[in-house]
């Protein structure tokens, strides 16, 4: 079965079990500075996890794509993937636990679903802790299926546990689908959640049933949901009986793109075929990132750190490969290609993505040089002092501030008949990833859009904001990312020149103005095409007939919005523009924030 079909079926099936189909969200989250990127299906509907309501109703479904690179380090081995798509059924507030483990169970065996043999299916569920009892209700809905007792694994916290660990916001005990590759076991202690690659992680059923709150209890959530992630990657190469993801029809052209660029067998050694599969996994999360509509190019901050952290990544294991110059381009467009017809976007940015990647490339390439001359400096000194160990702190250096992978440097150093100290290195390098994946985990974890009402109060600020943008610059204006946290928001726009003073106090007065009106801002729902007819503004391409919500406030702003919002403009406060400049070609950056005195 091709992606093609399992995105269908998925999407079909939840149909046919009165689900909504929504589309997937941007790679960038609207609205919510908590996290980087879209981490997970869930991601964009965490207000409705909270009780806000949908227009698509209380069961859901869609393909959302998704980065994480927490587990960079992990890519090239069988399954760990930065960007991938994720299906996902939900429930806000409806049906739980069996209806949601029995759907699961049906779509995986059924013949005109997945048609898995159950002899090969293993499950695990949450084993319970000093606060939340075992899953025990779980264990008996995946039995009453005819699940056998040894296919059965209650593990801890941090298998079987998804939610913003370590803060608040909703969460709970999970049970994970795993696929048994037919792989031998790695040892005695080898089972499902296991990183060798025998057991294939394929779906996760979250109960999101607690709050986790302040001083770290868990109270019952208000409603009871359920989150479900089944990534499509791993889930077709375990239905066509591959042993990785790379041997699906999602990567065989980027491989042979790879090959064909370099000359080399990818199975030549361990080596190769890792860093085949690296610059694979790379060159696709960075052709989605830079085809997203939100803009995002390489930088230093944010989002474009990250993306240039994968783009260098991809360049520094081509250079094992003895790829030299720049090499992505022709990569990049095998990707685009392959994914055009389902993501019309990367089509649509083409030519942006190519640029962005060539740009990046070249300026690695002088970065790389000046590490060149800094590790040839190092070198000479040793030479002079007659020492043959180049220090692992050295060694981190080079790879963290110029992008050497260390066995570039040992290279290296071995023409120069030297070598690194390996355990400092190693050191060096084990408390970075230590460092990276804490992050990681806090931008990941923390995945909660906040509904405070300082929030909420930024949230219709900026709908004001817009329409009083568009009423003084002009109708070009056009939202192009907004970001708000509890104390400012942070809104770009289209427009190429700088605001004089006054427009942006004639901006300032009119916001205010409404604000004084004391205007009620009410919400309906109506399809995508009716929100455009009502003159509505509306972000976002939808598919048609979407269901979508539009948030009015007095006769002054229409917009599609997901909200939450409060509920009068008298709720908000003076509306001050602290900071107006360029953000990057043709987009303006607004910082403002909301004064109660
Ligand atoms: N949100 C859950 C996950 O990402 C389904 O695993």
């Amino acid at each position: 079965m091709k992606a093609d079909v399992l995105r269908e079926k998925f999407l079909t099936f939840f149909e046919s079990k009165g689900h909504t189909r929504i589309s997937g969200s941007s790679l960038i989250p609207e609205n919510d500075p908590t996290v980087l990127f879209t981490t997970a299906g869930m991601h964009p509907l965490v207000p409705y996890l909270l009780g806000e309501v949908h227009p698509g109703g209380k069961r859901l479904c869609d393909c959302q794509k998704c980065i994480r690179t927490g587990d960079i380090d992990e890519v090239g081995d069988a399954s760990h993937l930065t960007f991938f798509e994720m299906l996902g059924n939900w429930s806000l507030g409806d049906y739980f636990k069996e209806e949601a483990i029995k759907n699961s169970f049906e779509f995986l065996t059924s013949k005109d679903y997945l048609g898995f043999d159950k002899s090969k299916l293993y499950f695990t569920v949450f084993e319970g802790n000093e606060n939340v009892a075992r899953d025990d209700e779980a264990i008996e809905i995946w039995k009453s299926l005819g699940v056998a007792d040894d296919h059965i694994f209650p593990l801890p916290m941090k298998d079987n546990w998804w939610g913003p660990a370590g803060q608040t916001g909703p969460c709970g005990p999970d049970t994970e689908m795993f696929v048994d590759t037919g792989k031998d076991a790695c040892g005695a202690d080898c089972r499902p959640g296991c990183n060798c690659g025998k057991y294939f992680e394929v779906w996760n059923d979250v109960f999101m049933q607690y709050e986790k709150t302040d001083d770290g209890s868990y109270v019952p959530l208000k409603q009871h949901n359920v989150d479900t992630g089944m990534g499509v990657e791993r889930t077709i190469a375990m239905l066509q009986g591959r042993k990785n993801v790379f041997e699906t029809e999602l990567f065989a052209p980027i491989i042979e793109a790879i090959t064909k660029a370099s000359g080399k067998d990818m199975n030549e050694s361990e080596e190769t075929l890792r860093c085949f599969r690296v610059i694979a996994d790379h060159v696709r999360s960075s052709v989605f990132i830079l085809g997203d509509p939100t803009g995002v190019v390489p930088g230093n901050l944010g989002q474009g750190y990250v993306l240039r952290r994968l783009i260098r990544r991809a360049v520094r294991y081509g250079k094992n490969l003895g790829l030299e110059g720049t090499f992505l381009a022709p990569i990049a467009e095998v990707v685009i290609d392959n994914y055009k017809h389902v993501y019309s976007e990367l089509e649509q940015n083409r030519q942006k993505i190519v640029t962005e990647l060539v740009t990046e490339e070249e300026k690695f390439e002088k970065t790389l040089h000046r590490g060149m001359a800094e590790l040839e400096k190092i070198l000479g000194k040793l030479k002079e002092h007659d020492q043959k160990v180049v220090s692992g702190r050295v060694a981190f250096r080079l790879y963290d501030t110029y992008g050497f992978p260390l066995e570039f440097t040992e290279e290296i150093c071995v023409e120069h008949e030297m070598s690194v100290d390996r355990p400092t290195f190693d050191k060096a390098f084990e408390k970075h990833k230590e460092m990276s994946k804490k992050g990681a985990e806090k931008t990941f974890k923390g995945g909660l859009a906040d509904d405070s009402s300082a929030t909420k109060s930024l949230h219709t600020a900026t709908h004001l904001l817009h329409r009083a943008l568009k009423n003084v610059l002009g109708e070009h204006v056009n939202q192009k990312g907004s970001n708000i946290t509890p104390e400012r928001l942070r809104f770009d726009f289209s427009h190429t020149e700088k605001m004089t003073p006054e427009q942006i106090k004639a901006v300032e007065d009119m916001v205010n103005e409404v604000i004084d009106k004391k205007l009620d801002i009410t919400m309906e729902m109506m399809t995508l095409e009716e929100a455009r007819e009502a003159g509505a503004t509306a972000l976002f391409d939808g598919k048609y007939g979407e269901q979508v919500k539009v948030y009015t406030i007095g006769e002054f702003s229409k917009e599609v919005c997901g909200g939450p919002h409060v509920d009068n403009t008298s709720e908000l406060g003076r509306f001050k523009i602290k900071k107006e400049g360029s953000s990057s070609a043709g987009v303006r950056r607004i910082r403002a924030v909301l004064i109660n005195d």
